[in-house]
């Protein structure tokens, strides 16, 4: 005779009950606008920016100091590399309700934002290819060729989080999300740094996820090595932009402009992954990722502009480490119950010592990558 037998019927309910709440995937809670679509996550300062400019003046653009190069890179995403890599395979066709609900919870959170900055990527350069083309048909095509790019990246991880049962309405985040207006020597400066750091990202969790099998929760990660290489591409074709401007990065000014992208595009990647549990499902310190990746593509920054960050600084990172420990006080404060206003009051000095530390990495001594002697660049 079992023990489930000796049991009496109320307790025998009991029991079942329980085996069912081990056996049935709870399902992560998100708020949805309809059955099966998420609700876009809030807008925050770290959350992916959609941007616009001023299409008028990148028109104008005159590209000849550059335009072999542009040429050279335009055809060689024209060849399309990547044309036949975005299809799933036998590996999708299976659930995924195995994956305990915290962890699931993370990953569609994981994404969600990757497929929101890859569909911001779509939008600008797609927007750029239709305004441009009877004006500068030459970087009309380039922007067409990305935002192809771009589009397949952000459908494949949309499909993906329909894997888990949600996804999200990119015509809904089309219209609904906040855009930010750059002239288009800051999109220069601060798209060429996302793709960059995107190559570095995809490439160093590609190579940790091929060294650590056992921590590869889902198939998607296969791709990200030939992913990788699209938005090194992009990176590349901002490069040749970059250069076909010679005043965006031969002055102060630049200079100047450049050391501020920089800092904004590493402290934004390092004080939201220090929030993210996403790292450590896979596996990995998210600190350290976050260092080499931060390391590369500083170096990477280093062949196109006239000035990098001192990274290898001794007070680099721990500066970088206080602003961090700030930012989770301020994100624990917007969890609270505490009333708004008194929120805000409590938060200043949180704040004030948060912009006193990014001041001071801005004023750090920088490289200067002009005056390096026999430097390939
Ligand atoms: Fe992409
Ligand atoms: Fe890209």
């Amino acid at each position: 005779m079992t023990g489930l037998c000796r049991l009496g019927r109320s307790q025998y309910e009991l029991v079942i009950k329980k085996i069912a709440m081990v056996n049935t995937p709870t399902k992560p809670s998100f708020d949805e606008i309809r059955p099966g679509v998420k609700r876009p996550a809030k807008e925050t300062l770290l959350t992916p920016r959609f941007y616009t400019t001023d299409f008028e003046e990148m028109a104008k653009m005159d590209l000849a100091v550059n335009e072999d190069e542009l040429s050279a890179i335009i055809e060689e995403m024209r060849v399309d590399y990547n044309r036949n890599h975005f299809v799933r395979d036998e590996k999708f066709d299976r659930t995924w309700d195995d994956i305990p609900t915290e962890t699931r919870q993370t990953f569609i959170e994981f994404l969600e934002s990757s497929c929101t900055s890859e569909f911001s990527g779509f939008l600008l350069y797609k927007e750029l290819s239709r305004k441009l083309k009877n004006k500068n048909p030459l970087l009309a095509e380039g922007f067409s060729l990305l935002s192809r790019d771009e589009a397949r990246h952000a459908g494949f991880l949309n499909k993906a989080m329909s894997d888990f049962g949600l996804s999200l309405d990119l015509g809904f985040l089309t219209k609904t999300h906040n855009y930010t207006f750059f002239k288009p020597k800051f999109i220069f400066y601060s798209v060429y740094l996302s793709e960059k750091i995107g190559y570095w990202r995809y490439i160093k969790i590609f190579q940790h996820l091929e060294a650590n099998p056992e921590h590869r929760i889902y198939p998607i990660f296969h791709f990200f090595d030939n992913w990788c290489q699209d938005e090194n591409r992009h990176g590349d074709f901002f490069d040749a932009l970059m250069r076909s401007q010679p005043q965006l990065l031969n002055d102060f000014r630049a200079k100047l402009w450049c050391r501020f992208f920089l800092l904004a595009v590493f402290a934004t990647m390092y004080l939201r992954d220090r929030s993210s549990k996403f790292y450590g499902i896979l596996g990995m310190d998210s600190r350290e990722f976050d260092i080499e990746v931060i390391q590369e593509t500083n170096k990477t920054a280093g062949r196109v502009f006239p000035i990098v960050l001192d990274v290898d600084h001794p007070k680099f990172f721990p500066i970088l480490d206080k602003c961090a420990a700030d930012y989770l006080k301020l994100l624990a404060s917007a969890e609270s119950t505490t009333p708004k206003l008194l929120k805000k009051i409590q938060n200043l000095p949180t704040i004030a010592s948060m912009g006193v530390k990014l001041l001071r990495l801005y004023l750090m001594k920088p490289i200067d990558m002009t005056k390096q002697a026999g430097v390939v660049r």
